[in-house]
């Protein structure tokens, strides 16, 4: 679970990071540039979207392995709450904002997984076409990131899944890191505890900004 958990964290801060190029004041010729790019990454030597492919099936392979684990210490700590079936951390918790985030791991983990599935038919399927003008189907990936953000119930639902993202990884940093051995004195513990606050903090300002740009027409002018 730790281990996957920190590949998820490692994907999540490429792809708030790589989302920084829709402020780039071009009309998004770098954005697209970039999209391309990941689709076409090794080409010609293997074909294209072959690496693409691999890192979705690497991803993937990583999320059912932590959605498997979350499932399994899920079942373990439910039948070893008796029968009131309440969610028991085994972990002492360290603060109010650790013990409550370690209490509603498994309802954010719920959280993330709808989001994922609506945000894939959103930017990767392009079947929910929300903000797309009448009669169009498909739009570049750019002009797709502005259709979807100039809805502002849109940009609302990502800022709620964007805070059950980071008070799942808040606690998920932390935890994994002392699943691995990291928590030794209470310094390591402070300094994870500082790390787990920047990661989650980076990711939530860090997703946050483009689209609240998009929707204040900042970025698309
Ligand atoms: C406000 C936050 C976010 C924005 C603006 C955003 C934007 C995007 C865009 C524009 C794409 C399509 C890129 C392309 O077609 O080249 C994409 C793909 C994707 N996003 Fe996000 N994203 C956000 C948050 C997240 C989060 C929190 C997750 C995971 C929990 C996530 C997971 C993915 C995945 C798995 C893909 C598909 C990559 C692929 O095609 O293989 N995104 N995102």
């Amino acid at each position: 679970m730790a281990v996957t958990g920190l590949i998820l964290i490692g994907f999540l801060l490429f792809h708030a990071f790589g989302n920084f190029k829709l402020l780039i004041p071009d009309e998004g010729a770098e954005f697209n540039e970039y999209s391309h790019l990941l689709r076409r990454l090794l080409y010609p030597i293997l074909p294209p979207m072959f690496f693409l492919w691999g890192f979705r099936i690497f991803m993937l392979a990583a999320t059912g392995l932590h959605l498997y684990s979350a499932y399994k210490l899920t079942g373990r700590r439910w039948s070893s709450a008796g029968v009131s079936g309440r969610y028991v951390s085994q972990k002492p918790s360290t603060s109010k904002a650790h013990s409550y985030a370690a209490r509603t791991m498994i309802w954010g983990g719920i959280i993330i997984v709808l989001f994922v599935i609506m945000h894939l038919l959103q930017f990767t399927a392009q079947v929910l076409t929300f903000g797309y003008p009448d009669g169009t189907t498909t739009l570049e990936p750019y002009d797709r990131t502005l259709a979807g953000f100039s809805e502002w119930w849109v940009v609302l639902v990502y800022a709620i899944a964007m805070l059950a993202v980071c008070v799942h990884v808040f606690h998920g940093f932390w935890s994994a890191f002392a699943t691995l051995g990291a928590n030794v004195s209470a310094k390591s513990q402070g300094v994870l505890k500082g790390l787990a606050v920047l990661i989650s903090a980076a990711l939530y300002f860090g997703f946050m900004i483009p689209p609240v740009l998009i929707l204040f027409g900042v970025i698309g002018q």
